[in-house]
């Protein structure tokens, strides 16, 4: 089989490195990739994010499945096009990948289907939520309704922060993204993410993953695409796992009760509050960083599930995963996710994987004339460490993560450390 993936972080890095394992798998492309994948596949250049485009390449290469990592060319309706041009499709549609796309639209789906969630009221006019705003007051959590690569949601601890979060949105700084704003409940309590593969009304879910998406030590800082990740999360009970999968399993249902056709990852974002999981937010594909530690532990031929997926045949496929802790640390650039340099050298990705267990994936990294790689994103390295248990995972992370370097690198110390001091740290 030949593969092409779309999308050039560590997520596709991760993607990648799972599809050569397959032994169906001969040949695997990736637009327009990075600096790991170059290394394992073959880089190729096609606008991502232009269906038509992506159609004729697949079709010109004589590709068999094209998996589409990242939203926005799942919310520009690649899939369709590359579906209806007959090739088969790892990803949802433009209607299925909605429940990203529109915030409000995920959240009125959940509404109709009794997903729980916080209360929410969208606006489309800033004085309307300006006096919302001042009828419920803060704690509070201002969203743009569209994508805004990651930076479209404020929580706001105080009315001032609202207010300006609703006065950017309409101002224009997420562009059209924030013409519609929605203003949320406060939830507090441990987050935890579930993806799951679905095809129509089968839902095979994957390990439970806990994301660290503020910058710095202690979640303190500006929010990220995530700094480090770990499954499966042990502060989770039984019994908030299987509510979990059941709003998986329920959402699915609603969507194809609605005349969607979803093939491709449903990931749950969740919040454990003492009322149980509620949803923060639902994505249409696969996390970054969580894939980074979910692949790894997948077994079975990930190709042909894949496969499977886009061709309504999930139900066949057989899916385990290996009894093992994994535990990621992300390397970034100085200042993200503000401004950063790019281009520095980067020193001893080999050395850390050395060790046993551990794997390096590329995020944001190119190659220099002589193949060497270079910065060349804010998210730079994933660091992934498989182990027996959670303290070797996180101890053996760590040590790799100290073989490695550049000029201002810089990473969260503290990944996985508040889960291991149990679920009272949340209390605190
Ligand atoms: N890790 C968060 C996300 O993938 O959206």
């Amino acid at each position: 089989m030949r593969v092409l993936v779309l999308g050039g972080g560590g997520r596709e890095h991760a993607i990648v490195a799972k599809l050569i394992e397959s032994p169906s798998v001969e040949d695997v492309l990736v637009a327009p990739g990075n600096g790991g994948t170059a290394s394992v596949a073959t880089n190729a250049t096609v606008n991502a994010e232009d269906g038509a485009a992506v159609a004729a390449f697949a079709l010109d290469r004589g590709v068999d499945l094209v998996v589409i990592g990242p939203e926005a060319p799942l919310v520009a309706g690649v899939a369709d096009a590359v579906r209806d041009a007959g090739v088969p499709t790892f990803g949802p549609g433009a209607a299925g990948a909605r429940i990203e796309g529109s915030k409000r639209f995920a959240k009125e789906l959940m509404v109709r289907h009794g997903i729980p969630t916080g209360f929410s009221e969208s606006f489309t006019d800033e004085a309307g939520a300006l006096d919302y705003l001042a009828e419920v007051g803060a704690p509070i959590v201002v969203k743009a309704d569209g994508l805004a690569a990651g930076k479209g949601v404020t929580v706001a601890m105080d009315i001032h922060t609202a207010r300006e979060a609703v006065r950017d949105c309409f101002a224009g700084m997420f562009g059209e993204a924030g013409s519609t704003v929605l203003i949320e409940e406060f939830l507090s309590g441990p987050e935890c993410s579930i993806l799951a593969f679905v095809d129509g009304a089968t839902v095979v879910p994957m390990a439970p993953a806990q994301d660290h998406k503020r910058a710095f030590d202690g979640d303190e800082g500006p929010n990220t695409g995530g700094m480090g990740v770990y499954s499966p999360v042990p502060i989770v009970t039984d019994g908030e796992h299987a509510a979990m999968l059941d709003v998986l399993e329920r959402t699915a249902v609603g969507l194809r009760s609605e005349g969607i056709d979803y093939r491709g990852v449903l990931y749950g974002g969740f919040i454990l509050t003492d009322e149980g999981p509620k949803v923060l937010e639902f994505n249409a594909r696969f996390g970054d960083p969580e894939t980074q530690v979910v692949l790894p532990r997948l077994e079975g031929d990930f190709a042909e599930i894949l496969l499977a997926t886009a061709t309504d045949r999930l139900a066949d496929t057989s899916i385990s995963w290996r009894d093992e802790w994994a535990v990621c640390v992300v390397l970034a650039s100085g200042g993200y996710p503000g401004d950063y340099a790019k281009g520095k050298p980067i020193r001893g990705i080999a050395d850390a994987e050395s060790l046993s267990g551990v794997i390096v994936y590329h995020a944001g990294t190119s190659l220099d004339g002589r193949g060497a790689p270079l910065t060349a994103g804010g998210r730079v390295l994933n660091v992934v460490a498989l182990g027996s248990d959670f303290a070797s995972a996180r101890e053996r992370a760590y040590e790799a993560v100290e073989r490695i370097s550049w000029d201002e690198m810089f990473f969260r110390t503290d990944i996985g450390a508040r889960a291991a001091r149990g679920r009272s740290a949340w209390e605190a």
